[in-house]
């Protein structure tokens, strides 16, 4: 089994085959990914939200991070494994995020991570591939600046912004990112972006131009109640069809239908008389 590495990630968006990429958190996570061909794992700090019920992927720490990784890179021997920086572990100084992203490495087991910014973030991707740490940049709406931005909202849709965006990206290229995720762009600058870079492009909400598409695993399969996102589309309605069972679960052992024969195991029958007879003494 051949492990996916940036330079495969290059081949695909060279040959033209699209790049699929999709969050988990733990190890079955990991596994069901892996064995649908996924090429590339992320670790988002979607985390926050869909696994620790957080408002926000704010309040989520390194600490956190590393704990999911860890069971995620447990689980993906094949594809490539991106652990997201969490919000402040690699804004104040290039060297503090050198040191976070070596952790998600050293620590997680990642092969790689994300972080979140356009050209402000390029010092500190910079300063991350300098030790051979392979970057994900992620531009367009960025989740760590959403009391910023004021919403989720679609990023680049006036003729500056978008050209904001183009320029940005091709800053986070040239300061060594090795892919680029684009959140919530136009399609057309994701188009236009895609076109420009020579690394691959990773689009959420922006799009079919994109080189590849990443997905929140939980998005897809109904595992997050609170909203589901325009750009995502649910393939299974896990939640459901968990809530269904449960529900049985529950009327089941009130009803002491479960546990049953198949569930348990009796007593040999002569070990059953001896025990009786002792007891009675
Ligand atoms: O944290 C995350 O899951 C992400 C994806 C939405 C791209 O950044």
């Amino acid at each position: 089994m051949k492990k996916v590495t940036v330079r495969s990630i290059f081949k695909l968006k060279e040959s033209g085959e699209k790049i699929i990429m999709v969050t988990a958190y733990d190890y079955p996570g990991a596994r069901l990914a892996e064995e649908a061909g996924v090429e590339m794992i992320l670790v988002g700090d979607t985390l926050g939200m869909v696994v620790l019920g957080y408002k926000t992927t704010l309040e989520v720490t390194m600490e956190q991070m590393l704990h999911h990784i860890k069971a995620v890179a447990g689980g993906a021997e094949k594809s490539l494994v991106v652990g997201d920086l969490p919000f402040l572990s690699y804004q104040v100084t290039p060297e503090e995020a050198l040191r976070n992203a070596g952790r998600l490495i050293q620590e997680g087991g990642a092969q790689a991570v994300k972080l979140e910014g356009g050209r402000e973030a390029a010092p500190v991707v910079r300063k991350i591939t300098s030790a051979g740490i392979p970057v994900m940049g992620h531009i367009g709406f960025t989740p760590q600046s959403i009391h910023n931005i004021g919403g989720f909202f679609v990023q680049g849709k006036t003729g500056m912004e978008a050209l904001k965006l183009v320029e940005d990206a091709q800053i986070l290229q040239e300061a060594g990112a090795f892919a680029l995720v684009l959140e919530l762009v136009p399609w057309e600058v994701a188009q236009e972006v895609t076109r420009e870079l020579r690394i691959p492009t990773i689009g959420i909400g922006s799009g079919p131009e994109c080189d590849g598409q990443v997905q929140v695993f939980h998005d897809l399969f109904g595992l997050y109640g609170e909203f589901q996102p325009r750009h995502s589309k649910r393939y299974a309605d896990v939640g459901s069809i968990i809530k269904e069972g449960l529900h049985q679960y529950v009327r089941e052992v009130k009803e002491g239908i479960f546990p049953g024969e198949e569930q348990a195991k009796r007593m040999d029958k002569e070990e059953l008389q001896l025990f009786l007879k002792r007891k009675q003494g």
